[in-house]
């Protein structure tokens, strides 16, 4: 496997990290990354084949799970519970219970309501510059996800607060203060759930939390404990990737003058710019993929938007294309973790850009957009933008 060296917080890296994958798709299905010691899926046929094959998954086997120092433990108690990071039986058991209350007639039917937020955003869009990711695409997803899980809008500003200090663990530049500041969070966040869950009890509604605790009433065993990492693992994913995903699809249609958000529009942002890259899969058992052998132990990463830009997959991949069709892009991942909540994503998408480019027919980019200096999240630092006329 040829080694590549790529530090994950180069700056130029993290701004364009698309050469570094192409070079390490000519290097063949994979390649093994330095810097994380791993090697890394590269290729479209070989993301695919990974993400599906059961003898990996995200839940570190036993043997080999880590020591957590004592100060960490609040942030990675409940971790423990997330289906994100579980494998059969209990991610099937949480997996089927968010899936009851998250259906696809459930999703369609926020249709209006994202319609109508969208609009009211847009009525207080600023005459003089201003900042898409914060008028927009931060409040669209995560007034959605709070309102879907009946968590009151006025603590928005808390969870997007609380979620950003917890996700900023995954960052490859990981410092004491990101430490304290993400236990910080963890607690605050998790004495709200337990607040807020306790109030559901008394008084339930047809929100996501009232379903999820009467599944756990009727025996389905979701104890309190799953409820509560279940609730903050769809508020923290429900926002942070779509508002990004939004922010660069926004940014690369202004780039290419595209206004027309068709479906396909739509799939082609998800594919081109994605602001998730990177997954990693603990192998279970002795296995070969490709020419390569692995072993149990062993953990394996997939480059999902290296994947999205293989030119055996897709026709000039580095051309973003609104009309095009191809294989599904794997910006939502695939097998047993495919994204709870890529449905409701879409439809945030589809609706946020049609309206968006509906209403600002004129908007323009007002500085070349810079993304944030962090490699676990490709997303924008903002987005500066003018209504026009
Ligand atoms: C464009 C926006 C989004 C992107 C790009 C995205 C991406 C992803 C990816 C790549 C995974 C799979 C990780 C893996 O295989 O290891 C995933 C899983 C997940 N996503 Fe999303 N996501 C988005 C929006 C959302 C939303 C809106 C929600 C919730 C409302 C959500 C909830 C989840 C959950 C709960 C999982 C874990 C599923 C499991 O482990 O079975 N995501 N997402």
């Amino acid at each position: 496997m040829q080694e590549f060296s790529q530090s994950p917080t180069d700056p130029p890296f993290v701004q364009n990290p698309y050469p570094f994958y192409e070079k390490a798709r000519a290097a063949g299905d994979f390649i093994w990354w330095t810097e994380y010691d791993m090697a890394c899926a590269v290729s479209h046929k070989m993301v695919h084949a990974v993400l599906r094959d059961r003898r990996m998954g995200r839940e570190c086997p036993p043997e080999l799970a880590p020591d957590i120092p004592a100060h960490l433990a609040p942030f990675y108690n409940v971790e423990a519970h997330s289906m994100l990071e579980l494998e059969p039986p209990r991610h099937t058991r949480l997996r089927a219970l968010v899936l009851r209350a998250f259906t696809s007639r459930t999703i369609a039917a926020l249709a209006p309501d994202i319609r109508a937020l969208c609009h009211a955003l847009i009525d207080a869009f600023p005459a003089e510059p201003f900042d898409l990711l914060t008028y927009y695409a931060q409040p669209v997803p995560v007034v959605i996800i709070s309102r879907l899980l009946g968590v009151p809008e006025d603590r928005a500003d808390d969870l997007v607060r609380w979620s950003n200090a917890m996700v900023a663990m995954y960052q490859a530049r990981r410092t004491p203060q990101i430490e304290a500041d993400a236990i910080a969070a963890t607690d605050d966040f998790v004495t709200f759930m337990r607040g807020y869950i306790a109030q559901r009890r008394k008084t339930p509604t047809n929100d996501l939390i009232s379903t999820l605790i009467a599944a756990e009433e009727h025996g389905e065993k979701l104890t309190e404990d799953e409820l509560i990492t279940t609730c903050i693992l769809l508020l923290n994913a429900g926002h942070e990737a779509t508002m990004h995903t939004l922010g660069n699809g926004t940014k690369t249609l202004l780039e290419h003058g595209v206004t027309d958000i068709t479906e396909a529009a739509v799939e082609e942002v998800i594919r081109f710019d994605p602001p998730l890259h990177m997954f990693t899969r603990w192998v279970y058992e002795d296995v070969t993929l490709g020419a390569h052998q692995f072993k149990r132990g062993d953990q394996i990463a997939c480059l999902l938007a290296a994947a999205n830009r293989d030119s055996l997959a897709y026709e000039n991949p580095a051309q973003f294309n609104p009309a095009r069709k191809g294989p599904q892009n794997t910006s939502f991942g695939g097998g047993i973790h495919f994204c709870v909540g890529a449905p409701l994503a879409r439809l945030e998408l589809q609706i946020a850009l049609e309206v968006l480019f509906e209403r600002c027919p004129d908007l323009r980019l007002v500085e070349t957009p810079q993304y944030g200096d962090v490699y676990h999240f490709h997303g924008l630092e903002r987005l500066l933008v003018t209504k026009g006329v």
